[in-house]
């Protein structure tokens, strides 16, 4: 009895001693599960914090990059090639001021959509009567076609655009007028023609090469019997101008910031040192800047933004607009927590989805950023469907809201300095002194024309931008307006159309 009492006790200290074990294994195991979930956050924290470091934009360094752009902008206008910014010459010496009259069409070509406008212009006095936009994505193919095929499809849309039209209304015009807004770099020879530079924004169509884009145009438009004449070409930012200053004529300026981004300015024909004599009306004539290819090493610039432009299409250039722009700021994005899932693996196990190049859009980026949900839903969601990474906690949603605002903040800051930077050029940043015979120092009231689809679709971006342009200028931002337009691009392009064909012209 007593030695099976024993061996029952033996047993049970068996059982005991086993269970110990047991639950030793189960503590070791729990507590290397929470030693290395920490290790994978620090992991993740420090890659974020490194991240954030890198962008860093305080306010003494967006002042170095304020006048880098200043500098920068005198040695383009000094000569050609003397700068990363070209500083190009639009031959747009007058700007709309509501005396043009008829009807003009333009066509809108150089982001992720384009666009076909008509445009009612009912002279003296009276604003826009009447606008038709017909927007469509531009198929992913016809990028890196040929200029044929391109043309051929845009000539294709105008006409059955006109087409429509002209019969809604019952009558054709005689001599129809078009502004082509084409959202490249283009050196210009005359108002309505040019030759592109190069492309950007993920388009490389090889035979348009030192080609003259409006007679690429207007081949086209001959063969599908159009008749319609090509009365300006310009820029994007050129068009949102024309149409800033057609509603307020405080408008010196103004930037895109959308698929790419750009900016151009009134500048007075004297200081266009590369083209002396070059005479105007005005004595002024629009500059685009083209300040998407500025560069100067006061730029916050990461590991994320070198390999970015490895990887592109256009390497080594448009660096300002590789930090800035809807094409590039999700994938900035995508780029970090990528990397944050490999070395960290706060995401679990990640599919091939996250290493995919540009799999997370700039618009999705911003939704994520923008979600004021607790839970962030919308962040998991997006996380899920678009990264298909699925149920991440709240702490990794945490993470990636975190990784977005970096990436916003630092591109909308940069946007601030190069305002102000032109601002600062053409006496406008309260530095210098007046030069509108007002009292020195005493800043005028200047307005800014903003159009993109990145600015307009995204308030914290906007706010980061205000935020910006007051930390630098101080009490002078108050006499500093950023005014949205939409459709300006197109819609100024029509506008000027109308200048150009009549020759009631209004000067700056
Ligand atoms: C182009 C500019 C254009 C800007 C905004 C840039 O990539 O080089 O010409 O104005 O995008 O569309």
């Amino acid at each position: 009895m007593g030695g099976g009492g024993g061996g029952g006790r033996g047993v049970w200290f068996g059982v005991a001693a086993g269970c110990a074990a047991a639950a030793c294994v189960i503590a070791a195991a729990l507590v290397s599960r929470r030693v290395k979930s920490h290790r994978r956050w620090q992991r993740a924290a420090e890659l974020v914090a490194e991240f954030e470091e890198g962008c860093g934009t305080p306010v003494g360094r967006l002042k170095q990059v304020v006048d880098a752009m200043v500098v920068e902008m005198h040695a383009g206008l000094a000569s050609d090639g003397g700068s990363k910014l070209k500083m190009l010459l639009t031959y747009v010496d007058s700007l709309p001021h509501g005396s043009e009259k008829g009807i003009y069409y333009a066509l809108d070509l150089g982001g992720t959509n384009f666009r076909v406008l008509q445009v009612q212009l009912g002279g003296k006095g009276s604003n826009i009567l009447k606008q038709k936009v017909e927007k469509q994505p531009i198929p992913q193919e016809l990028m890196t076609s040929t200029c044929e095929k391109m043309f051929g499809f845009i000539a294709s849309k105008l006409k059955q655009f006109v087409e429509e039209d002209e019969e809604s209304r019952e009558g054709t015009i005689e001599t129809r007028a078009l502004g082509f807004t084409f959202s490249f770099p283009v050196k210009q020879s005359s108002v309505s023609s040019g030759v592109l530079m190069k492309w950007t924004k993920g388009f490389s169509i090889e035979d348009a090469a030192d080609r003259d884009i409006v007679a690429c145009l207007q081949e086209a438009l001959t063969k599908e019997g159009l008749n319609m004449q090509v009365a300006v070409l310009v820029n994007d930012t050129v068009g949102t101008l024309a149409l800033g200053h057609y509603h307020d004529q405080d408008t010196v300026a103004a930037v895109i910031i959308g698929t790419g981004t750009n900016a151009c300015y009134v500048e007075r024909t004297d200081a266009i040192i590369k083209y002396q004599g070059l005479l105007t009306n005005s004595g002024s004539m629009v500059i685009n800047m083209e300040w998407g290819n500025f560069w100067t090493s006061h730029l916050p610039r990461t590991s994320y933004d070198v390999e970015l432009d490895e990887d592109s299409l256009n390497r080594t250039d448009q660096g300002f607009e590789k930090m800035i722009s809807g094409m590039y700021l999700g994938e900035i994005a995508r780029r970090v927590l990528f990397r944050i899932a490999v070395e960290s693996e706060v995401f679990g196990d990640v599919g091939s989805k996250l290493s995919q190049p540009f799999a997370l859009s700039t618009p999705l980026m911003a939704t994520m950023h923008e979600d004021e949900s607790a839970d962030l839903r919308e962040v998991k969601r997006i996380v899920e469907q678009t990264l298909q990474i699925p149920d991440i906690p709240l702490k990794t949603r945490r993470l990636v809201v975190k990784v977005c605002d970096i990436v916003s903040r630092r591109a909308a800051r940069l946007v601030a300095a190069g305002i102000v930077g032109i601002l600062k050029k053409i006496g406008r940043d309260g530095s210098g002194p007046s030069t509108s015979g007002r009292p020195k120092g005493q800043p005028m009231r200047t307005v800014v024309a903003v159009e993109g689809g990145l600015y307009e679709g995204y308030s914290m971006f906007r706010d980061y931008v205000d935020e910006a342009i007051v930390e630098i200028l101080g009490d002078v931002a108050q006499y500093i307006f950023l005014k949205t337009t939409v459709d300006g691009s197109g819609t100024g392009a029509a506008l000027l159309a109308a200048a150009h064909s009549s020759n009631r012209k209004s000067y700056i």
